[in-house]
C-alpha cells in the first residue's frame, strides 16, 4: 500500500488518541477544582508507526486488509496511576462513560504475563468524526501504576535490545524485580489510605471554616455589631488552636445563635 494511504488510514486513530488524551487530562483537571482525589496521575498516547504495524501483521500472520480489525492497538492509550488501587477506579470510570463502548477486558495484575508483565488492558469502541464522516475504531487502554510503567518500560527497551530474545539472566533479573514492584504497589498502598483520610480530614475542615464563615456573615446583617465582633474574635482564637474538635462546637453553638437571631428578625417581621 501506499504510504500516502497509510496517512489517511491512521488519520481516525491519531484523531482518537488526541481526543482521548484531552477528556482524560479534562476528568484530572475536574477532580483537582473539585479538590478530590484523582486515581489518574498521567496520560499517554501515540499512534502505532506503520513500520510497527508492518512488523505485527507479518509476525501475527495477518492480512493488510484485516489490519484494521485485528490490530487493537494502532491506537494506544496509557492512563498511569499512582496507587493499585486506583486502577479498578479508573476502569469503573471508563465502563461508565458513554463515549466509548468496551469490547474487551484483560487483567495483567491480578494474571501477571510470563515475563512479569502488569497492567490492566481495555479495548474500546471510539467513534470520531473525520471529512470522510462518522468512524468507530479501537483503541487499547492499557491502565497500570507508576512502578509497573518503570517495569515495563524497561523491559521493553531490553526487549529491543535483544530482539525479543532476553537471555536467561537478564529475564531472572527482570522476574526479580517484578516481585519487587508488587512488593513496592503493596507498601504503597498503605500510603495511599494514609493521603485520604489527610484529604478526607481536609474536605471537612474546609466545609466546617466554610459554613462558619457563612453563618457569621448573615449574622452582620441580623444581629447587634459587637456582638457579632465578639464572636468572630472567638472564631480567630479557635481556628487558631487548630483542633477539629473545638471547631465543631464553635460551629455548633454558633449554629444555634444564628438560628435564634432568624427566628427573632422572623417574628419582628411579622409584627
Ligand atoms: P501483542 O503482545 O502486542 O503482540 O498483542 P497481544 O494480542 O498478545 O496482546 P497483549 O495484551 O499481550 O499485549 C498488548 C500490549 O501490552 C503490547 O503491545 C505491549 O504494549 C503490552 N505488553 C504485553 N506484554 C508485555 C510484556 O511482556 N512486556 C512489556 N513491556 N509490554 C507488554
Ligand atoms: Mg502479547
Amino acid at each position: 500500500m501506499e504510504i500516502q494511504l497509510w496517512r489517511e488510514i491512521l488519520t481516525p486513530y491519531d484523531l482518537a488518541v488526541k481526543e482521548l488524551i484531552v477528556k482524560f487530562e479534562h476528568l484530572m483537571q475536574e477532580h483537582r477544582n473539585q479538590g478530590q482525589y484523582c486515581p489518574i496521575e498521567q496520560v499517554t498516547g501515540r499512534v502505532k508507526t506503520i513500520a510497527s504495524i508492518l512488523d505485527k501483521a507479518q509476525k501475527k500472520r495477518i492480512y493488510i486488509s484485516e489490519i484494521e480489525d485485528k490490530l487493537v492497538d494502532i491506537a494506544g492509550v496509557r492512563i498511569i496511576c499512582q496507587f493499585v488501587e486506583d486502577i479498578e477506579k479508573v476502569v469503573e470510570i471508563i465502563r461508565r462513560r458513554t463515549d466509548m463502548e468496551v469490547i474487551k477486558e484483560r487483567d495483567y495484575i491480578n494474571h501477571m504475563k510470563d515475563s512479569g508483565y502488569r497492567s490492566y488492558h481495555m479495548i474500546v469502541h471510539y467513534e470520531v468524526q473525520t471529512l470522510q464522516g462518522s468512524r468507530k475504531i479501537k483503541v487499547e487502554i492499557q491502565i497500570r501504576t507508576l512502578a509497573m510503567n518503570f517495569w515495563s518500560t524497561i523491559e521493553h527497551s531490553l526487549q529491543y535490545k535483544y530482539k525479543k530474545n532476553i537471555p536467561d539472566h537478564i529475564r531472572e533479573k527482570l522476574m526479580n524485580a517484578a516481585n519487587a514492584i508488587i512488593a513496592l504497589d503493596n507498601e504503597m498502598s498503605f500510603v495511599r489510605s494514609e493521603i485520604m483520610d489527610a484529604q478526607n480530614s481536609f474536605q471537612i475542615h474546609t466545609k466546617l471554616v466554610s459554613d462558619i464563615l457563612n453563618n457569621l456573615q448573615n449574622l452582620y446583617g441580623i444581629a447587634n455589631e459587637r456582638e457579632v465582633l465578639k464572636i468572630q474574635d472567638e472564631f480567630y482564637r479557635i481556628y487558631e488552636l487548630n483542633d477539629i474538635d473545638q471547631l465543631n462546637r464553635f460551629g455548633r453553638e454558633l449554629d444555634i445563635i444564628a438560628e435564634g437571631y432568624r427566628a427573632q428578625s422572623f417574628s419582628m417581621e411579622e409584627t
